[in-house]
């Protein structure tokens, strides 16, 4: 089949960097979200990122208007007229399959749906559906715009076709797509997110300061961003969710989250979506 039209579901950080870079790369794009602040900060930050990208000359005139004349919607009513959905709402299973489901009873017939799932099982979320062929992850990283990687997670019933059309569409939107087999935090966040959350471990222990621990990876290997500082911005909630899945799924409790980590989830210190994680933001 062939990808023209791109519904988005959920406007948050993913979900508008998802549409935003569709957008730029020439797909007709839907953005939708229930709640209309979200809609509403999706397009200021979408603004925001084009316009920047403009003043680069990283894209041109056309493409940043294609992506501030995005189509945003409160409901599915238009999901059926699109060839390829991307669910990219909260890292709530719940929410995740209840969303699933009324993607499948909305598309039409043969488009594929796709989540952006940081951890949860597309072999479960496809079994879910009418469709389980259909279904494929289509993980991207944060800033969407920015990130070249997108991992392509194929669920045991993932068919072929499937597959070959993700990663035209990845391709297309820029991105470096790598194909991985359906298994617990993929490849991605199976090797970053223990990392992080041993950074955790090494604060709570007093071993360094914030600082310096962020210090040691950015000036000793390379990183362009501290695991700390970086945690903040993906979400603190986020890696202590995946470090559950890892723990349970893959039966072992060398993935045992950080009590730390809880602790600051527990407190709504999330990051910079709440103002404060590791670090305090305006
Ligand atoms: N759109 C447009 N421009 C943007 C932008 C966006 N969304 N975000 C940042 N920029 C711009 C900045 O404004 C800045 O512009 P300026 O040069 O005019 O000031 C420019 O990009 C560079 O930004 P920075 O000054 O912050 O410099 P960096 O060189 O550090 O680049 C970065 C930013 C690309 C985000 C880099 O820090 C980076 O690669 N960080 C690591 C991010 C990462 O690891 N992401 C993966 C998270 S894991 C994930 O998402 C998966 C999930 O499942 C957990």
């Amino acid at each position: 089949m062939t990808i023209q039209h791109i519904f988005v579901v959920g406007a948050g950080t993913m979900g508008n960097g998802i549409a935003q870079t569709a957008a730029v790369s020439g797909y007709t794009v839907t953005m939708m979200d229930v709640m209309p602040a979200a809609l509403e900060k999706a397009q200021a930050t979408i603004a925001k990122s084009v316009a920047k990208l403009l003043e680069k000359e990283k894209i041109t005139k056309e493409q940043h208007d294609a992506a501030v004349s995005i189509n945003a919607v409160a409901n599915m009513d238009t999901l059926g007229k699109a060839d390829l959905i991307i669910e990219a709402a909260t890292e709530n299973p719940d929410l995740k399959f209840k969303i699933f489901k009324d993607m499948d009873a909305a598309a039409k017939k043969g488009a594929l749906l796709a989540s952006n799932t940081s951890s949860i099982s597309l072999t479960k979320l496809a079994a879910a559906t009418s469709r389980p062929e259909k279904v494929v992850g289509m993980h991207f990283f944060n800033p969407v715009p920015l990130m070249s990687l997108l991992e392509i997670v194929r669920g045991l019933q993932t068919d072929e076709a499937t597959v070959t059309a993700a990663l035209e569409v990845g391709k297309q939107m820029g991105k470096t797509p790598v194909v991985v087999n359906d298994s617990p935090g993929f490849i991605s966040n199976r090797l970053l997110c223990p990392m992080l959350n041993e950074a955790c471990y090494a604060l709570d222990e007093g071993v360094a300061t914030r600082e310096d621990i962020d210090t040691v990876m950015k000036l000793g290997m390379g990183h362009p961003m501290g695991p700390l500082w970086l945690s903040d911005m993906i979400g603190l909630d986020v890696i202590l969710y995946v470090m559950e899945v890892l723990q349970r799924d893959l039966g072992d409790d060398k993935y045992r989250p950080a009590p730390l980590l809880r602790r600051m989830v527990d407190a709504g210190y999330l990051g910079r979506k709440t103002g404060r994680g590791f670090y305090e933001y305006e």
